[in-house]
């Protein structure tokens, strides 16, 4: 019988720089950049713990603005698997750029760190820090997008499938940040993209056309609809996200009312291939946007998507920190 060969304690990584030199928007990303975030994070997963020369003595600042759980421990977890340190700033108090500029705080973090994870209410404020550091900046949720979660949603995809290529990804509920990084990657991977929300709360129009003008590129679909049952027929995966967001707590009440019909429930996964993936970023509200037999049932991949977001997001901290 032959024996697995011995876990190389230096794989080769290929690190050259992406196209990019921060993570604001996976818009923003090449297919090919995509792909090699996805390569370099199957083998460090594969490898686990054995890359600490990765990122050997590199330091990372984390500036979040609203709460986490994921993000923030995957990106501490994911520099002490690299070799590396992470400092933690809590801003929830206050918005980023409220006790001195959003320039002058990037200006003093590049004397200290190599790398910048921030979760901030404005999508401005990212592009305002990477405007004025040369150390990437990484987007760990924005209002507008979420692109290290669509990362590990695609990679988590192309783990149980193979290819995501002429699959169809239906996204059920709110066109948030979660929803419009999903749009972005969708159509960067060839991946058919049905998006279902109630009249009103729709994703941002922009977002919509400027993936319809890739989709053509890339010969894949991107649709808008409204009803839960035509956008569920068929896909190979149902996904959904919170119906309010964070900055949104006022709104639950009325949103619990207008999004009732659009629960991903047994009835819905039904409708969807046999065998059909269900997702969620977490965190999740059972008996709202998702109902408990769904979350917790056979379908449901979340948790193997929460693991994936080391292992994608230490793969963008090997590929962007120099
Ligand atoms: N999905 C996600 O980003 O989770 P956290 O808000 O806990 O970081
Ligand atoms: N749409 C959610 C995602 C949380 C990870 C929010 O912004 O609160």
């Amino acid at each position: 019988m032959s024996q697995p060969a011995p876990l190389d304690p230096s794989p080769k990584l290929d690190l050259s720089p992406l196209s990019v030199p921060d993570l604001l928007c996976t818009s923003a990303m090449t297919t090919r950049d995509i792909e090699r975030v996805f390569a370099v994070a199957r083998t460090l997963k594969a490898g686990r713990t054995v890359h600490t020369d990765v990122l050997r003595h590199k330091r990372l600042a984390m500036i979040f603005e609203k709460d986490s759980l994921r993000t923030r421990f995957t990106f501490d977890i994911g520099m002490q698997d690299l070799g590396g340190s992470a400092v933690f700033m809590d801003h929830r108090d206050a918005r980023l750029g409220s006790r001195e500029s959003v320039k002058d705080v990037a200006k003093n973090l590049e004397r200290w760190v190599h790398g910048i994870v921030a979760r901030t209410f404005k999508h401005k404020v990212l592009e305002e820090l990477a405007m004025h550091t040369g150390i990437p900046v990484i987007n760990g949720l924005s209002d507008f997008v979420h692109p290290c979660q669509a990362l590990s949603d695609f990679f988590t995809l192309s783990e149980k499938w193979g290819s995501v290529k002429g699959r169809t990804l239906t996204y059920v509920g709110d066109g948030n940040n979660t929803c419009h990084a999903l749009i972005h990657t969708a159509v960067k991977l060839g991946t058919n993209i049905r998006v279902c929300s109630p009249e009103g709360y729709e994703p941002n129009a922009r977002v919509v056309n400027e993936a319809m003008r890739v989709a053509q590129e890339t010969g894949t679909e991107v649709t808008i609809l409204n009803d839960p049952d035509a956008a569920a027929d068929g896909a190979d995966a149902i996904y959904t996200d919170v119906w309010a967001s964070m900055g949104q707590e006022d709104e639950i009440e009325e949103r619990n009312g207008i999004f009732a019909a659009y629960q991903v429930d047994e009835e819905m996964m039904a409708r969807a291939k046999q065998g059909a993936l269900f997702m969620h970023c977490l965190p999740a509200h059972r008996g709202w946007e998702v109902t408990q037999e769904v979350m917790d049932g056979p379908q449901s991949v979340v948790y193997d998507i929460a693991e994936n977001r080391l292992h994608v997001q230490k793969a963008v901290l090997a590929l962007l920190i120099r």
